[in-house]
């Protein structure tokens, strides 16, 4: 961690899951899987793509392509059908971590294989932008990079994680942050290697 203060609003909980509670959770999501497999999201306009792939479970789940950009929906882009439901145990993690009074309606699972990475953004796609946004790590240790409000913030950077959790609420959850590299193969808990992100977020208000 850099000696500059993290921005308020960031909670960082190190090894908040225990190895028993990583694998449960892992398999929760593995199960999902069938219903709601991983595809690649393409920037909105270039259709380049994403270097993560993703699904989500909820309500709503966070999809983006070239012609319709960044939204939530309510259905898979391949498969047409509802994504899979918001496991308990992470409704119960919401509450615990955030107390915050409305559940959250999207569920975001990244999955980072040998070059994942993500660019520095701004979570701004919910109309609930003050509500907090929870972000659970599990597998391969990555280099998470977190500013300010402004894209030419300075940036500091540090590692998260299998178990980790950070809260981003207040200042921080307006701040840029992304993902520079992942440590791929360092840890065997995810099927194949890599890493699995999970990103809650309340959407509607
Ligand atoms: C994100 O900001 O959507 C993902 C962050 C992470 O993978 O840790
Ligand atoms: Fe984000």
């Amino acid at each position: 961690m850099s000696a500059n203060p993290l921005p308020s609003g960031l909670v960082f909980l190190p090894g908040h899951l225990d190895t028993a509670a990583q694998h449960a959770l892992l398999s929760i999501v593995w199960d999902r899987l069938d219903a709601a497999p991983f595809y690649t999201p393409r920037m909105p306009r270039s259709g380049r793509p994403m270097r993560v792939q993703m699904t989500n479970f909820g309500p709503l789940g966070w999809v983006t392509d070239k012609d319709g950009g960044y939204r939530y929906q309510e259905t898979h882009p391949e498969t047409g059908t509802r994504w899979p439901a918001m496991p308990q145990s992470l409704l119960d993690l919401w509450d615990d971590a955030t107390g915050w009074p409305q559940a959250p309606e999207a569920c975001l699972v990244n999955h980072y294989r040998q070059d994942g990475r993500m660019n520095l953004h701004v979570d701004a796609d919910e109309d609930a932008r003050d509500a907090p946004v929870l972000s659970i790590s599990l597998g391969d240790p990555a280099l998470f990079r977190i500013g300010g409000p402004r894209r030419s913030d300075p940036t500091q950077s540090f590692w998260l994680r299998s178990g980790d959790v950070v809260v981003l609420g207040g200042a921080a959850r307006h701040c840029y942050h992304g993902v520079d590299r992942v440590r791929f193969g360092a840890t065997s808990l995810v099927p194949g290697g890599g890493r699995i992100n999970l990103t809650l977020r309340r959407v509607s208000r």
